[in-house]
């Protein structure tokens, strides 16, 4: 029997979100993300922080490449900016996230950090990159 093998990619990107978002559209957004992406299959990570949000996403390569192209074009956000479109052998996450986001005070800090720990021993090929770049992004060290 042929089994097709699954051709793995990942995006990462960085972008502005549109400053008239209000905290109530945001939760929306993130709530909304967090059930497609799960319901689909769709792993990696959404985060916000000063006005701009970072968005890990993996997952079959059409799928992905459409995904992107459709939020490329979503007016929450601009100046969407590519870091990474490339193929992994395997996911980098065991589901999606989007939970960490900085508004005020509500740093989830910790959450993100125990995150990422767990993260380590799904995929710790993966888990240097990854942990720098969101930890750099969240201003974590
Ligand atoms: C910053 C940002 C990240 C997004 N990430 C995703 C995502 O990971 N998955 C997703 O389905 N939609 C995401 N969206 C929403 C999509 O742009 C789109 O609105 C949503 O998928 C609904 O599309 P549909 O009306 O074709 O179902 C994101 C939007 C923004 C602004």
């Amino acid at each position: 029997m042929y089994i097709k093998e699954i051709m793995w990619q990942t995006i990462s990107y960085v972008s502005t979100a549109d400053p008239s978002l209000t905290t109530l559209e945001m939760e929306d957004l993130f709530q909304l993300v967090k059930q497609k992406n799960n319901d689909l299959g769709i792993t990696g990570i959404l985060l916000y922080s000063d006005g701009n949000f970072m968005q890990i996403l993996e997952g079959e390569k059409t799928y992905i490449h459409e995904l992107f192209s459709k939020i490329e074009k979503d007016e929450r956000h601009y100046n969407v900016i590519k870091i990474f479109d490339r193929q992994i052998i395997n996911p980098c996450f065991s589901k999606y996230h989007s939970d960490f986001k900085v508004f005020g005070e509500s740093y989830s800090h910790n959450e993100l950090q125990n995150f990422l720990e767990g993260e380590k021993s799904y995929n710790p090929d993966n888990y240097k990159s990854v942990s720098y770049l969101t930890k750099k992004f969240m201003k974590l060290s």
